[in-house]
């Protein structure tokens, strides 16, 4: 069980906040992101948005969101929205590699979170929850999990909560990974529990539960040990 530290929580412009925190998302225009920074708003934290291409077309929620249109790896772009977050929400990651354009496992799936977790420790964030996954998708190469399960040991003693739950696939509306005959499989599966605790650890989630799962790891005092389990996040949706 990790419990969190008292933190002194500021406002963007670096004002005292009661009540709320201050969440960055990076991957927030994206499947799941999006949904933990509208999660988030709705609950009235602050909330920024990391992403390439900026704020999504997702609602009016979305004007309650500072974005900032750059890419991780790039971190002089986004670095100072850093100040007065209280945690980092890492959602970015691949299923497809396009190696001629260096978008590889070992990079997104891996490097992006040891980066962004390093900026986070080195900017005083409290909390580190880095989304990963429970196991690679089928037809893909090793290095998917193999990335993930490096960057899980290389931030795990970092001087911030690291916090790592594991999903299985997550299932929903504009998912955009797998077909729509396995979206549309994993949520039959994942409708009916017991089935869906038949497949253990790799059970599908749907993604408003999966959302609501790392918005509540995000701001909850007191979070499960590492990795989160699919039975620990369950219990939170
Ligand atoms: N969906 C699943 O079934 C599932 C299961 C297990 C784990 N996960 C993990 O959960 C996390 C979120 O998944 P998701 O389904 O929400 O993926 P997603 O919809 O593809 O979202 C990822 C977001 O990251 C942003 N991004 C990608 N590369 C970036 C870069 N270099 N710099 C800045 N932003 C970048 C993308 O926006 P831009 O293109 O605008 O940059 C995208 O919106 C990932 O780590 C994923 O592997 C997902």
């Amino acid at each position: 069980m990790v419990t969190r530290r008292s933190p002194e929580r500021r406002g963007f412009a670096g004002n005292a906040v009661t009540g709320c925190m201050h969440l960055l998302v990076t991957g927030g225009n994206g499947f799941i992101g999006r949904r933990v920074c509208a999660r988030a708003v709705r609950e009235g934290h602050e909330v920024t948005g990391v992403s390439r291409s900026g704020r999504p077309e997702a609602g009016s929620w979305t004007e309650d969101v500072r974005w900032i249109a750059a890419d991780v790896f790039d971190p002089g772009a986004w670095r100072d929205a850093l100040s007065g977050v209280d945690c980092v929400v890492h959602s970015i990651g691949i299923i497809a590699e396009r190696p001629q354009a260096g978008v590889t496992f070992e990079r997104v799936n891996g490097d992006s979170a040891v980066l962004v977790a390093l900026e986070a420790e080195r900017a005083g964030v409290e909390r580190f929850v880095y989304i990963s996954s429970s196991t690679k998708p089928p037809l893909v190469r090793e290095a998917y999990i193999e990335a993930r399960r490096r960057a899980e040991t290389a931030i795990t003693d970092l001087e911030m909560d690291v916090v790592v739950p594991r999903f299985g696939p997550v299932y929903g509306p504009d998912q955009p990974h797998f077909p729509e005959i396995a979206n549309q499989l994993f949520a039959v599966v994942g409708a009916l529990g017991p089935l869906a605790r038949v497949m253990g650890e790799d059970r599908p989630f749907a993604v408003g539960a999966a959302s609501q799962a790392v918005y509540e790891l995000a701001v909850a005092d007191e979070v499960p040990s590492n990795p989160v389990t699919a039975t620990e996040l369950s219990a939170l949706t």
